[in-house]
């Protein structure tokens, strides 16, 4: 039996850009809850890093403030957090500069991990890693962690590696993606490699399409200059949605091991097929009622940015040919969900007068919310009177499942102690954010040199009409976003 929480080494884990937005809403409420589930050893210790100078005090009060506003309350969390933040210190250092540096060095402790979080742009990565290896932090054994974006294109995904290669084997770098974290993605791998059942029917002759959607209902506040600059497809695409198509498309890896399988997903994204202009539908989502849509937002009434953006793909190999990956994400929409729907090939003949048509049967993958397995059957429909079919589903909540009262673990809550743990397995390699852009890139650049504009969409709708067609003028629909 593997143990729920196993206690990790101590460790030194120094966080730069700690007074940041991600910092407070993710990563410290992350490691104050590994700490209270008892995960995080006694001789652990966070050192939080800026620009900014504060004594550990001051860092030590805005702390608590993050972990009270982004933790729910619970009758012991005043005192854990009390405990908690005795583990913080907090040091000055000027990214670009000299200033602090050395006074990191001599925090550090020679017999803990050592891991250093970047919480920071992609622009500070290779100067922030200079100046740990030019002060002899960067020991064969410390870890760094890396933020998305990992770049915008291919060019500046190479020039990161290499500013971080040159001071960090690849082995010591963890690049998030943080829906790696998220448990229904992790139990994608379960489903598919510890069940007998759908392997078998995984693949071209039985499926006959897939759906990926990541919709949120939110829309871009706060981040309007960053977004605006990269659209869904770098936001969203690049990263999130090929890694669940890559869990979802992969061979198995033979074993769980970090470089298996990554291999795999590696050779998923090698194998995607250049994507025409006429199989993707991009989207803005218009104002609704004065001065609210993404034009007003970014404040440029001529973006041709992208919210929103469907895009049918192929897996060119053995068992998926001809399969298509239908994959849509987008802000503003209907509602907040995150699903992968796998539809199986329809009955090849029915032995059944006057029913109708028998639909295949439909797997469905809930990220979230409610996080949990559909299994759309057939059935006969109870009760006398002639033979009548009727679709069910099997359904599945792991909340209710596996005990309503645990509460669910961030994503980051995972991946931080995973960087602790030194496993890298549900972190991108640098090839594989790499392949990523390799296959992004000219997409992104065919709609550029065309200067083609997004299709203006609904707030609260499910995306711009271009992109049902993608789907209608194959025969088939999406799923209703929001069920
Ligand atoms: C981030 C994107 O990586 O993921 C955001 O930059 C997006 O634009 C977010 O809102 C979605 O994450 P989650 O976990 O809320 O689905």
């Amino acid at each position: 039996m593997v143990s729920r929480v196993i206690p990790v080494s101590a460790f030194d884990l120094v966080l730069f850009g700690a007074t940041g937005d991600l910092a407070r809403r993710k990563i410290l409420p992350a490691l104050f809850h590994r700490y209270e589930v008892g995960q995080m050893p006694e001789e652990a210790r966070i050192i939080g890093s800026a620009r900014t100078e504060l004594t550990t005090e001051a860092f030590r009060a805005e702390v608590r403030q993050a972990i009270e506003e982004f933790t729910p309350d619970t009758p012991t969390r005043t005192e854990v957090l009390g405990r908690f933040l005795q583990k913080l210190d907090y040091v000055a250092v000027d990214a670009l500069g000299e200033d602090g540096w050395q006074a990191l060095a001599a925090m550090l402790r020679a017999d803990a991990v050592r891991a250093f979080y970047l919480s920071v742009g992609p622009s500070l990565f290779a100067g922030i890693a200079r100046q740990l290896e030019s002060h002899g932090m960067a020991t064969p054994e410390a870890r760094i962690v890396v933020e998305k974006p990992f770049g915008r294109d291919l060019e500046t995904a190479r020039a990161l590696n290499a500013g971080l290669r040159a001071c960090f084997e690849e082995h010591q770098i963890y690049r998030i993606d943080h829906y790696l974290g998220k448990e229904t993605v992790q139990n994608l791998m379960a489903l598919r490699f510890a069940n007998s059942l759908f392997e078998p029917l995984w693949n071209a002759t039985h499926i006959d399409h897939v759906q990926i959607t990541v919709a949120e209902s939110l829309g871009i506040d706060g981040r309007e200059a960053y977004y605006d600059q990269s659209g869904a497809m770098r936001d969203m695409v690049q990263n999130h949605l090929v890694q669940l198509l890559c869990l979802t498309a992969m061979e198995p890896p033979s074993k769980f091991t970090p470089n298996a399988v990554r291999d795999e997903k590696v050779k998923v994204i090698e194998a995607l097929d250049p994507v025409p202009p006429g199989d993707i539908a991009r989207g803005q989502y218009r104002d609704d009622e004065g001065g609210d849509g993404y034009l007003d937002h970014v404040g440029d009434p001529q973006s041709r940015t992208e919210s929103f953006i469907a895009l049918r793909v192929h897996v060119a190999n053995w068992r998926w040919a001809g399969v298509p990956f239908y994959l849509r994400t987008g802000k503003k929409l209907r509602a907040r969900v995150s699903e992968i729907v796998v539809q199986f090939r329809d009955p090849p003949h029915s032995i059944f007068p006057n029913v109708g048509p028998i639909h295949g049967n439909k797997l469905i993958i809930r990220l979230q919310p409610d996080e949990g397995i559909t299994l759309r059957t057939t059935i006969k429909d109870p009760g006398p009177g002639g033979f009548r079919l009727a679709e069910v589903p099997l359904d599945m909540s792991f909340a209710e499942a596996l005990g309503g009262d645990t509460r669910p673990q961030d994503a980051y809550e995972r991946l931080v102690m995973d960087v602790i743990r030194g496993d890298q397995t549900l972190f991108m390699r640098g090839d594989e954010a790499e392949a990523a852009w390799a296959w992004v890139d000219p997409i992104i650049a065919e709609w550029e040199r065309n200067r083609d504009r997004p299709y203006p969409y609904d707030q609260g709708s499910s995306g711009p009409e271009e992109a049902l067609m993608l789907l209608h003028r194959d025969g088939r629909r999406w799923r209703q976003i929001g069920g």
